[in-house]
């Protein structure tokens, strides 16, 4: 299925399943507990180009710009409106370490799309590949740039035409890599990622670096897309938050091993107290319950009891709360449940996205 690195630029990434660029969740935390879980490569939360220029140190940059030895490859991800911009930011995240930078031409939220950024540029080529001109220029050759893409605005004619404007150019350009989220921005995230789209892509420019996302719910589906698309790398999104077990059965299935049976209740307390512990590391222990409390509805799927303790979770305030939801919930070591893919009600969702970074 893989029988060759996943490559971006001179990158060369063995393992060609990662942990995708997810507002709120790809932190430095969850992506060092993917690494440990066998993610090949990590891509950090969308931020916005005037942001990255205005962060030096303290919290903020400690969420959004942290990165370290065990969190490499590494890219980052810019949204932004003005080329100009996107390449001093570029530039500053390479200095900061990150591997290669990724362009968002993809984000369907309003507000974002209202501020001409993320999948808006899917509609004006023009502006997209100035934006890339601008920032491959900025970047050393040796620093890869790719493009995060969804199929186009809409489905018409027009709209797909212009999304092969902007391929086309960007591989002109030199972006070394590009993931495609095949739906278009309108669909947002219904109905289902069209994954033929990807085989298309494929066909049409068989020697391209590409790398698939969209509905990779569980290392089963990653490996369907692998071989039906031909893709080189998978991008996982919500199949893997709350899930870092996920790159490791994908790396079962890949090698011809049987898929490991889900974590157990002390599986999962020992995963949630590591992820706890990083969480504190990054952002101090009273913020990390916060931010474990987030994550720690989606590792509730994976509990005999979900419902009760998401229950529980809305109450949790203190790091004391924390040890006595552990102390409650974990403390008998039941067999656990493989994560269900999304119910309808969480599928609007990049919501944060516009939250944290639309300015
Ligand atoms: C909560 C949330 C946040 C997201 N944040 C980003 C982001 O910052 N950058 C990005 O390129 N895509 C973002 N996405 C899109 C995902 O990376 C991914 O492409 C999409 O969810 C499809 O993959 P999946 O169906 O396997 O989750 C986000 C999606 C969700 C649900």
């Amino acid at each position: 299925m893989f029988n060759t690195p996943l490559s971006i630029g001179k990158l060369r990434i063995a393992f060609p399943a990662g942990l995708g660029a997810l507002a709120g969740y790809s932190d430095w935390p969850f992506r060092v507990l993917c690494r440990r879980f066998g993610a090949g490569f990590a891509v950090a939360e969308v931020l916005l180009d005037r942001f990255v220029l205005s962060v030096t140190r303290g919290k903020k940059a400690s969420r959004f710009i942290r990165l370290d030895d065990e969190d490499h490859p590494c890219g980052a991800q810019l949204m932004g409106d003005d080329p100009q911009l996107f390449a001093k930011a570029a530039r500053n995240l390479m200095e900061r370490g990150f591997d290669w930078i990724d362009i968002n031409f993809a984000c369907p939220v309003k507000k974002v799309l209202g501020k001409c950024r993320g999948g808006w540029f899917l509609a004006h080529p023009r502006e997209a590949l100035q934006t890339v001109a601008s920032v491959r220029e900025a970047l050393p050759p040796q620093v890869p740039l790719t493009l995060k893409l969804r199929r186009g605005l809409n489905d018409s004619p027009a709209s797909q035409e212009r999304f092969f404007e902007v391929v086309e150019g960007a591989w002109d350009q030199g972006v070394a890599a590009i993931t495609v989220h095949p739906r278009t921005v309108m669909q947002r995230y219904r109905p289902s990622a069209d994954w033929e789209f990807l085989r298309r892509l494929r066909q049409r420019w068989p020697d391209r670096v590409m790398i698939g996302s969209g509905d990779l719910f569980t290392p089963e589906l990653a490996c369907r897309m692998a071989d039906m698309t031909g893709v080189d790398g998978l991008w996982i999104g919500r199949g893997a938050v709350g899930y870092p077990w996920f790159f490791r059965e994908l790396e079962a299935i890949l090698e011809g091993r049987p898929i490991p049976p889900p974590p157990t209740l002390f599986q999962q307390r020992a995963v949630l107290e590591e992820h706890f512990s990083l969480a504190a590391t990054a952002y101090g222990p009273e913020r990390a319950v916060s931010v474990m409390r987030n994550f720690s509805f989606q590792y509730a799927k994976l509990h005999p009891r979900g419902s009760e303790l998401r229950k529980t979770l809305v109450q949790l305030k203190s790091s004391e709360d924390w040890r006595d939801y552990l102390r409650v919930w974990y403390a008998v070591d039941l067999p656990g449940i493989r994560k269900p893919p999304p119910a309808d009600s969480e599928n609007a969702s990049d919501t944060a996205c516009a939250r944290d970074y639309s300015g």
